[in-house]
């Protein structure tokens, strides 16, 4: 039987274990998908020991993932990009890492809103974490020539633009509106919004009509910043597709077959958000 899992500290919330027992499931796929609680001091021992366990590999959430960024010898081009993994596997004895939020972000935005590829104007990123960073990575890989950071410490928007290069630049977050007009997709990458606390407050009254607006946040799922949005009559495109997109590269890593995020995941995944 093949295994995997999530590995964070805490990690009760993770709806991870859902996400691919779900697909286990609808596949008939002899394995398991569970969470392991993982303390940072213990981490190295930990992935040191997957094989061991009988683990194929696993998904990896806060605080672990720049640490096991560090400790993987094979790293994909997105873990490099962005500094930090959240999906490990086994290539014989090596353990390998991918970030797969950049992917998943990209995946859930052709998807809900492939009309994006056709506009030309800058995409505003509101944030400079870690997730700005695999989102970032994802426009500049689909050939972004124009990406503008906001985030509330400027330091970090400089250091993100510096990382990766001129098509990145940094800007203040109180100049945000200033660029409504011009910008064709805007991108929440902080945490505003999350769990009812907060909003970017982005003034879309003079955005183009056909600008694309995404929130990463996904608790809830209506996000202020959506529902400002839609007030306008513009596309939102929600956290929760990023988050059942990610998942796909690691399922087919373990398990070996390529899962599709469908309607009845996403309502799955949305019930429980609902009920949470
Ligand atoms: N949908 C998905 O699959 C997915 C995947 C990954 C993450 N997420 C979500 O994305 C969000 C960010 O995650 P992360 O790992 O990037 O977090 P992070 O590294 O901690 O970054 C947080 C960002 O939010 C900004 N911020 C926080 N409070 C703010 C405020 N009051 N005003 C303005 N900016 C504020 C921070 O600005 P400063 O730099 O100034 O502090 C920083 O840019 C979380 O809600 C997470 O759940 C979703």
């Amino acid at each position: 039987m093949k295994r995997a899992c999530v590995i964070g500290w805490p990690i009760a919330h993770s709806r991870s274990p859902l996400i691919h027992q779900f697909w286990l499931r609808t596949y008939g796929i002899e394995g398991s998908y569970t969470k392991e609680a993982v303390r940072p001091e213990d981490l190295k021992a930990f992935i040191g020991s997957l094989k061991e366990r009988g683990f194929a590999g696993c998904n990896v959430t806060v605080p672990h993932k720049e640490a096991v960024f560090s400790l993987a010898e094979i790293k994909s081009s997105s873990a490099v990009a962005v500094g930090a993994a959240n999906t490990l596997w086994l290539e014989g004895d090596a353990l390998a890492c991918a970030n797969t939020d950049s992917y998943g972000f990209m995946a859930n935005l052709d998807q809900s809103a492939p009309h994006w590829r056709a506009s030309r104007g800058p995409i505003m990123i509101l944030g400079a974490g870690g997730s700005a960073r695999a989102v970032i990575h994802g426009f500049l890989e689909a050939g972004r020539e124009d990406i503008r950071v906001f985030n509330r410490s400027i330091e970090r928007a400089e250091a993100t633009a510096r990382h990766f290069g001129a098509r990145v630049t940094a800007w203040a977050w109180d100049i945000r509106n200033d660029h409504t007009a011009d910008v064709s997709v805007v991108v929440n990458t902080t945490t505003l919004g999350m769990n009812g606390v907060g909003d970017p407050e982005i003034d879309f009254s003079r955005a183009g009509r056909d600008v694309v607006v995404a929130d990463i946040v996904y608790v809830p799922l209506e996000t202020p910043l959506l529902s400002s949005a839609r007030r306008y009559g513009l596309t939102g495109v929600d956290g929760l597709g990023m988050l059942l997109h990610q998942a796909v590269p690691g399922f087919e890593k373990w398990f070996g077959v390529r899962p599709e995020v469908t309607r009845e995941l996403y309502n799955l995944i949305a019930e429980n958000i609902r009920e949470a």
